[in-house]
C-alpha cells in the first residue's frame, strides 16, 4: 500500500470497529470504517465467510477493504455455536448457552481477518485465544459473548476489560496484528 492510502474496514459492529481502530492507531495507521451489513454466506467455515464477505465489501465500494468475522467454539459442544454464533447469541443468549456448557468449560474464539483488492489475491489473516466460560456473565464492556469467556492468561472476562486490554487477549486483536505486520513489514521483504 502506498503510503498515505488506507484499508477500509468495512462492519456494521461498532464495537469491533472500535477495537480494530485501537489497534491501528496503536500504531500510527490510519484506517476507513465504512458501516455496513456485508453478504454472509452459510458455512462452517470462517474463512469462506469472510472471504465472500470482503468481496461483496469490494465490489461495492471498489477500494482495498477487510472484513472480520468471528466464532466462539465450545469444545464440550463439538465447537458449538462457532459459524452460527451470532444467530445463537440472538436466539439462546448468554444464559441459554451456559445452560448447555457443564463440567468441561474449554473454549476458543477464533477470528478470521480477510483483506480484498490490495493485492492479486485475497489476504487471510487467523487469530485464536484459548479460554473457559465463565460460569456466569461478568463485566459490562465489549459485546455479545464478551461476559462469559475468560481468556488464558487471565482471571478477567473479556467484558472486564477495557477495549487495550481485550485487543491484548483476544482472537481479533490477534488477527488484526497479523494483518499489520503484514502491511509494515512482510509485505516490504516481497
Ligand atoms: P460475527 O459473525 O463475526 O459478527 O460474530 C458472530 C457473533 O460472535 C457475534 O454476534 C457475537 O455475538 C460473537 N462475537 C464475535 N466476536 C466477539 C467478541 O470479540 N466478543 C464477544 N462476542 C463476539
Amino acid at each position: 500500500m502506498s503510503p498515505g492510502e488506507k484499508l477500509t474496514f468495512v462492519t456494521s459492529n461498532r464495537h469491533k470497529a472500535r477495537e480494530i481502530k485501537a489497534l491501528f492507531r496503536s500504531q500510527n495507521v490510519k484506517l476507513n470504517i465504512h458501516f455496513a451489513k456485508t453478504m454472509e454466506i452459510q458455512s462452517e467455515n470462517l474463512a469462506e465467510i469472510a472471504l465472500f464477505s470482503s468481496i461483496d465489501a469490494y465490489n461495492y465500494l471498489r477500494r482495498p477493504v477487510f472484513v472480520e468475522d468471528a466464532g466462539l467454539f465450545v469444545e464440550e459442544l463439538n465447537g458449538f455455536p462457532g459459524p452460527y454464533s451470532s444467530y445463537v447469541y440472538s436466539t439462546l443468549g448468554l444464559d441459554g448457552l451456559l445452560r448447555l456448557v457443564g463440567k468441561n468449560r474449554k473454549a476458543v474464539f477464533k477470528s478470521v481477518v480477510c483483506v480484498y483488492g490490495l493485492v492479486d489475491r485475497p489476504l487471510l489473516f487467523t487469530g485464536n485465544v484459548s479460554g473457559v466460560i465463565a460460569p456466569k456473565p461478568r463485566g459490562k464492556h465489549g459485546f455479545g459473548y464478551d461476559p462469559i469467556f475468560i481468556p488464558s492468561g487471565s482471571g478477567k472476562t473479556l467484558a472486564e476489560m477495557s477495549v487495550a486490554e481485550k485487543n491484548r487477549f483476544s482472537h481479533r486483536g490477534r488477527a488484526v496484528r497479523k494483518l499489520l505486520r503484514w502491511l509494515y513489514k512482510d509485505r516490504r521483504k516481497i
